[in-house]
């Protein structure tokens, strides 16, 4: 039997269908007004924060090595599962959120609003 690990508190919404979102591809989605960057990587999902820490720029686009992305805009290497800094570009780690997929449907636990800068990209052009 296959066991989750959450957080107390966790809050799951639905983010996009699982069936959309094939091997080594990702995708930004709005998730409460804040983009999340979903990436599949070995038939696992990772949720990050589509913001990379080192200039405030968004991930997505990013080249995925691996276990890893890779920043379109200078290099910082990020780990999808810890979102830890990878390289020298930036010590600072991407935020990463919870998820899992139910019924077809990829969740993620909804970022709040009080966990400090996190722009909503989702918009942009
Ligand atoms: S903004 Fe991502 S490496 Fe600079």
């Amino acid at each position: 039997m296959e066991t989750e690990k959450v957080a107390a508190g966790a809050q799951f919404v639905d983010a996009m269908a699982s069936a959309e979102l094939a091997s080594g591809a990702q995708r930004a989605v709005n998730v409460n007004g804040r983009s999340i960057l979903l990436c599949r990587v070995g038939g696992e999902v990772h949720a990050l924060a589509n913001l990379c820490p080192h200039a405030h720029q968004p991930l997505e686009g990013g080249a995925i090595e691996g276990g890893a992305i890779r920043c379109p805009r200078h290099g910082a290497c990020f780990d999808l599962a810890s979102g830890a800094s990878l390289n020298g570009v930036t010590r600072t780690a991407v935020r990463t959120f919870a998820v899992r997929e139910r019924a077809g449907r990829i969740e993620v636990d909804a970022p709040r609003a009080n966990v400090g800068y996190f722009p909503d990209f989702s918009q942009d052009a």
